[in-house]
């Protein structure tokens, strides 16, 4: 039919989830605390204290959870593992409990017919660690490096994909420049080499899991936006590039290409200076991965600054240390985050990586919104808002699909409701509903419908 989007026989539909955002268990079964449960108990850090101390108690109700997951028809689950679940000490000993616990929902998930697909960092980097410097300090790599192995050791035989960071743009910039996430530090300079602190343990994880992990394709998931210039004026058009390099190319030309890009390097350089690059790393950076993941909400229109910035400091915050200005489209209608909603960013973005870094098979490992929803009478929620996102952006997938682009496969954030980070619980993102005072789920009418979508493996046009 003209009018239906047909996906690839094989194409992978599954909805994503991360450990601190859901399990709650904060204490439990030897668990040490991460930089979040620091970070979400300080006062003033997450909108009205919240904390994943419960969240939606997964840890306890995983079970249950992966029968939601069957019955949506999920094809895959995206989760992530909590390092200080495994090292309460960010490492030395292993904490066998807490390997446990992913041995038991890994299994379930199989028993299912769904296939796993783990991220070792989705931010919740081990206490200890960050006591001993956190992403500054250079052994935090290779402590990334042991505690990827032990888990290719536990559980390589039964993952499908193994990604070893979530977002290394938002653990470093966010976490250590902006300090809008844990750990909270402002310093331009520690976000440059928190960042290459990170893709150095990507690097060094990837060689690890080679060794133990044999059967798992291994990737990194990375959040993409490309600018569009606000006119085609040469200094908007320079602007937009420099946030594309700042975003983008800092983590993808490392990566595929296992150069920084050379512009920008100079600049960072001249802040840091550049010790923090030993010899050989951008090697073990450029470690062959077998897919790139991608987490696209929105993008951006850029404009150059009309006044030029302040010379950048150490003590530079996000707001600073880009030299453009982010025009957000007035027409677009937004979602609670205040994303405006933009599907073709997704195909734009879809192909801009595939001309760019060559055939790479691609993952969209987050794609989703937050609205306001509510259970009504009849205890429904009827989220039509979410219906529209999903659809604007899975059809801007399946355009890119048509002009050749080596989609796999697609992941909705979220699977559940969850702790949103700064923002607590106040963003839904969803597919299905949670009641945080009775832990009760609900599939929202998204997850109705995109049960149909995985069983029929289309869409319409919308
Ligand atoms: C991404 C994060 C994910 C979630 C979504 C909304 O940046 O990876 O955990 O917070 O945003």
């Amino acid at each position: 039919m003209e009018n239906r989007l047909v996906f690839p026989q094989d194409f992978k539909w599954g909805a994503a989830t991360a450990s601190y955002q859901i399990e709650g268990a904060a204490h439990e079964d030897g668990k040490g605390l991460s930089i979040w449960d620091t970070f979400s108990h300080t006062p003033g850090k997450t909108l009205h204290g919240d904390t994943g101390d419960v969240a939606c108690d997964h840890y306890h109700r995983f079970a249950s959870d992966v029968k939601i997951m069957a019955d949506l028809g999920l094809q895959a689950y995206r989760f992530s593992i909590s390092w200080p679940r495994i090292f309460p000490d960010g490492t030395g000993e292993v904490n066998e409990a807490g390997l446990d616990f992913y041995r038991r929902l890994v299994d379930e998930v199989l028993e299912h017919g769904i296939k796993p697909a783990a991220t070792l960092y989705h931010w919740d980097l081990p206490q200890a660690l960050e006591d001993q410097g956190g992403w500054l300090n250079r052994a935090t790599s290779s402590y990334f490096a042991d505690y990827a192995r032990v888990i290719g050791e536990a559980l390589g035989d039964r993952l499908e994909n193994i990604i070893t960071l979530n977002e290394p743009w938002v653990s470093s910039f966010i976490g250590y420049t902006t300090g809008h996430h844990a750990p909270g530090k402002q310093d331009l300079g520690d976000g440059v080499i928190a960042a290459h602190h990170l893709l150095l343990g990507h690097g060094l994880a990837v060689e690890s899991l080679r060794g133990v992990a044999k059967s798992c394709e291994v990737g990194i998931t990375v959040n993409l936006s490309v600018a569009i210039p606000a006119t085609s004026s040469e200094l908007d058009v320079k602007a937009a590039s420099r946030h594309d390099d700042q975003l983008d190319r800092w983590f993808l030309d490392p990566v595929l290409k296992g150069q920084y890009p050379a512009g920008l390097l100079k600049e960072y350089v001249s802040l840091v200076g550049d010790d923090f690059i030993h010899e050989g790393d951008m090697t073990t950076i450029n470690a062959d991965i077998d897919f790139l993941g991608i987490n696209y909400y929105t993008r951006n229109i850029v404009a150059a600054r009309k006044q030029p910035h302040e010379p950048w400091t150490r003590q530079t915050s996000l707001g600073d240390f880009s030299d453009v200005d982010d025009v957000t489209p007035h027409a677009a209608p937004r979602t609670t985050k205040e994303w405006p909603i933009d599907p073709d960013g997704l195909h734009d973005l879809l192909v801009w990586v595939s001309k760019n870094y060559g055939a790479i098979p691609l993952y969209v490992t987050e794609n989703g919104a937050a609205f306001i929803d509510y259970v009504d009478q009849s205890g429904s929620v009827h989220d039509s808002e979410r219906v529209d996102y999903l659809q604007g952006h899975f059809a801007a997938a399946h355009r890119a699909l048509e002009e050749g682009v080596n989609l796999r496969g697609y992941f909705v954030w979220s699977l559940f409701d969850n702790f949103e980070w700064a923002d607590g619980y106040s963003q839904r993102f969803g597919l299905v509903f949670i009641d945080y005072h009775t832990q009760e789920r609900i599939m929202k009418d998204s997850a109705h419908w995109y049960k149909l979508v995985i069983s029929e493996n289309a869409i319409d046009q919308p």
